[in-house]
């Protein structure tokens, strides 16, 4: 069977990279069309707004798309930044600026009252309508400071339960083995394998 092509929604190289990782040899992914527009994100939840980003993409270069829509969920902070995640402290915060929030917030908060997931939802959508959707949820815990230099986003805070207390900005392609994203776009795959 040929390898499926799929236009990417995402413009992220942070997060395009690791998608090209976990779906190497299952499918081969092209850059999303210069000049089409930004898409809102206004969706109620992640596979909201993971489908409005497949759909427009799909509409707009008339082939399959494909889009991931990630977030974190704090415990604590009731389930917060959660669909903000991007923009937790602030419309154009930048990665440093969410994570310096998450930790202010959860200043004082003890160990073991720092649980924390990942959740990212992955969607395939096809010109003819019908759609590939996979989920991907890795448990873990908000550390105390900042550790580690990979990753992107809130990874030099997030030590994944299965990392042997290592965040996932200490780790390199061992991320992809439990991460929300490896998860959810290892199951994609096999969708894809089978569709
Ligand atoms: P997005 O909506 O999927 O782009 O993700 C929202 C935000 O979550 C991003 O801007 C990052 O700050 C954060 N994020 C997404 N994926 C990861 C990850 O794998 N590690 C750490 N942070 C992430």
């Amino acid at each position: 069977m040929p390898i499926p092509e799929l236009v990417i929604a995402s413009a992220n190289p942070d997060k395009v990279s690791e998608i090209a990782v976990v779906l190497q040899k299952l499918a081969v992914l092209i850059p999303r069309p210069e000049g089409m527009p930004d898409v809102v994100e206004d969706g109620e939840n992640l596979e909201d707004n993971a489908r409005l980003k497949a759909l427009a993409v799909c509409e707009f270069s008339g082939r399959p798309a494909v889009a991931d829509d990630t977030g974190l969920e704090i415990d604590v902070l009731n389930g917060a930044p959660g669909v903000f995640s991007a923009r937790f402290a602030g419309s154009d915060a930048t990665y440093q600026q969410n994570v310096e929030k998450v930790l202010a917030e959860l200043d004082g908060v003890q160990m073991g009252q720092r649980t924390a997931r990942f959740k990212t939802v992955a969607i395939v959508r096809y010109p003819d309508g019908h759609e590939l959707i996979a989920n991907g949820t890795v448990e873990g815990h908000i550390s105390l400071s900042p550790l580690g230099e990979q990753g992107f986003g809130y990874d030099p805070i997030f030590v994944p339960v299965e990392g042997e207390g290592a965040t996932f900005a200490q780790m390199g392609h061992e991320k992809h083995r439990f991460s929300h994203r490896g998860r959810a776009f290892r199951s994609l795959g096999y969708m894809l394998g089978s569709n």
